[in-house]
């Protein structure tokens, strides 16, 4: 049985909705400072698995135990896939969603799709990588809606409201992080389960 795995974050929502997902499994998800690996890699890849492959390794080579990192962005298909892996860099927080309504301004509504996507790299304890995926499917709005979440969330718009109107456990169950995670759920079970 795995008891605990460090997560390559410091992120306390990301923390807080790996423990969530694990907790029922026995597993307790630390973050890195509470390891005590303190490391900071270039999240230089060009697909969200080579990154988040980047950070759990970065992680793995210092903690020497069990480890997960995630990678993830938004991918708006008029754009041929951007800002996808640059989704943090794409423009200070704060300012991501009004750069893209403006960059989206003359597009009509029947193109502006676009997913999140979510890789989650598990390192395992004989240092063997395992990645997981997920998507959330959903369009680009005309305006910011709605306060919860962060990053793009108040203009991904999927069903009939955006991301930042819905409640933490609406988004967990249809968001690409809570899919990836599930899939994640579904491994550690058949591979450590009682
Ligand atoms: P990272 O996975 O922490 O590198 O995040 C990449 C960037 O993608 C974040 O800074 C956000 O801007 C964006 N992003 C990733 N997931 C979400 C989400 O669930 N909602 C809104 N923005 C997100």
């Amino acid at each position: 049985m795995l008891y605990r795995i460090v997560m390559a974050t410091n992120n306390q929502n990301k923390l807080r909705e790996a423990k969530k997902i694990l907790s029922p499994l026995g597993i307790d998800v630390i973050s890195q400072k509470d390891a005590g690996v303190h490391c900071d890699p270039n999240e230089n890849g060009q697909t969200f698995e080579e990154n988040a492959k980047i950070k759990a390794g970065a992680v793995y080579d210092i903690a020497k135990q069990p480890v997960i990192a995630d990678d993830s962005g938004l991918c708006v298909d008029i754009l041929d896939g951007r800002p996808g892996v640059y989704s943090a860099r794409y423009a200070p927080d704060g300012e991501k969603c009004s750069k893209l309504l403006d960059e989206m301004k003359d597009i009509p509504d029947e193109k502006r799709m676009a997913y999140f996507e979510c890789c989650i790299a598990f390192i395992d304890e004989n240092g063997e990588c395992h990645t997981f995926s997920g998507r959330c499917e959903g369009k680009i709005g005309y305006e910011e809606k709605g306060t919860n979440g962060f990053g793009y969330d108040p203009v991904f718009v999927s069903g009939d409201k955006t991301l930042a109107e819905m409640s933490a456990d609406e988004k967990n169950k249809i968001s690409h992080r809570g899919a990836a995670m599930r899939e994640l759920y579904k491994y550690l079970k058949e591979s450590y389960g009682e």
